[in-house]
């Protein structure tokens, strides 16, 4: 049998949602860039085009935004289970928590688009509730009229955000909504397969993002920027951090071996806030800094920033809290995990691998009479 670590290269469905080629730095939803749609498309559309398959027209819009609005809602119980829950959860798991709770755990196999789109309405209202009654204010309900980034950081500050604030937010988030079939799309098919409901699909994706090589890595970024402080600081950290065999946070993918295509986008909305980012100057320098010690370090590796590095500059200029970094990133990823569980439940097929066993081999087993 042959063995692959990692399960690199090794294909697991075909699949329609996005496409990410590591050589060329390119990322494809649906047939298009996700870059240019992260520039020129509303959240809602890009949402539509994942879980439906088609950019929306006008009316299937409206009506998108209408189901979100009615569902982001919490309800009584909910709210009473986020207060009871213990004050030492992460968010994380708070939101893990809370959606394998929510009315629609039960659901019935096969998945649907509604069961999605209520999953994932609802997400950010959990994540926002908690973080409020974690800073003792009272919880923001949702406000009828806003769009999903908007009311996402409405109810994190109480206050309606500054449009180039949303717009910054909705590129980061349309340029994490899917990508290929990571560790938690993964997990999440996996689930899937044994035709398990969507809700315990999403949680179990949501244990995957956890990891700091996943999805936790965009608050260490911020935590490698106030270590370093300054940019006359940035050679003497990061020297010393790769000469004791660190990783740097927020550098090197597994699929990229040149720019992550999400990054680049990333660092030209970051650079378009500029002055609303008292760190953005430090990440410019950080970012030069690093790519060429990685590269003095780790010759030939490729090493350069993912996502999350530029991630951290654009969350930290909203105003989205450190803690909601990773969060924040599991809510827009929710959308692309039930697009990947509904395209599994279309055409599927237990995921069962193997291992190749190593383990010794008892003596001949005793006759029995
Ligand atoms: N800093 C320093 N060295 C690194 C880094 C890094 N960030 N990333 C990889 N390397 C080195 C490794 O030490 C290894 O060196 P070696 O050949 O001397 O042993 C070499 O590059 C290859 O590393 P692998 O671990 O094989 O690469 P892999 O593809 O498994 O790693 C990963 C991808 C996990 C993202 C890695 O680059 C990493 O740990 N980065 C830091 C964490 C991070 O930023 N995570 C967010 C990823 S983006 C996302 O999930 C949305």
């Amino acid at each position: 049998m042959e063995l692959h670590i990692g399960l690199e290269n090794i294909a697991i469905a075909n699949s329609a949602i996005s496409y990410a080629n590591g050589e060329k730095g390119e990322l494809i939803y649906r047939g298009y860039w996700a870059g240019e749609l992260a520039l020129d498309k509303s959240y809602e559309e890009v949402l539509h085009l994942i879980l439906f398959g088609t950019l929306p027209d006008a009316a299937e819009l409206a009506q998108l935004r209408a189901r979100l609005e009615a569902l982001r809602v919490l309800d009584s119980a909910t709210t009473a289970m986020i207060a009871a829950l213990p004050a030492q959860a992460s968010d994380m798991a708070a939101l893990r928590a809370v959606l394998s709770c929510q009315p629609i755990a039960g659901a019935d196999w096969p998945p649907t688009l509604d069961q999605a789109l209520a999953i994932f309405a609802i997400a950010p209202t959990v994540i926002a509730h908690r973080y409020r009654l974690s800073q003792k204010l009272a919880p923001v309900a949702p406000r009828a009229g806003l769009s999903h980034i908007e009311n996402y950081l409405y109810m994190l500050s109480g206050k309606v955000p500054d449009p180039d604030f949303a717009r910054a937010l909705s590129a980061y988030l349309i340029l994490c909504i899917d990508h290929d079939t990571n560790a938690s799309t993964f997990a999440a098919r996996v689930v899937a397969s044994t035709q398990a409901d969507i809700v315990s699909a999403v949680c179990a994706a949501i244990g995957a993002l956890i990891g700091p090589l996943h999805g936790g890595a965009p608050s260490k970024v911020d935590d490698l920027l106030d270590e370093i402080g300054s940019a006359d600081q940035a050679q003497r950290v990061i020297s010393g951090k790769l000469e004791r065999g660190e990783r740097l946070m927020g550098f090197g993918h597994r699929v990229y071996k040149t720019w992550d295509p999400r990054a680049a986008v990333l660092k030209k909305v970051a650079t378009s806030l500029h002055g609303k980012d008292p760190l953005l100057d430090l990440s410019l320098a950080v970012e030069k800094t690093a790519v060429a010690l990685l590269e003095q370090h780790k010759p030939g590796r490729n090493l350069y920033p993912n996502v999350e590095f530029w991630a951290a500059a654009v969350l930290r200029a909203v105003g989205v809290p450190k803690t909601l970094y990773t969060p924040t990133f599991c809510c827009t990823r929710i959308a692309g995990w039930c697009a990947h569980v509904l395209e599994q439940a279309q055409n599927n097929r237990l995921i069962r691998p193997k291992a190749v066993y190593i383990g010794g081999r008892p003596a001949a087993p005793a006759q029995l009479d």
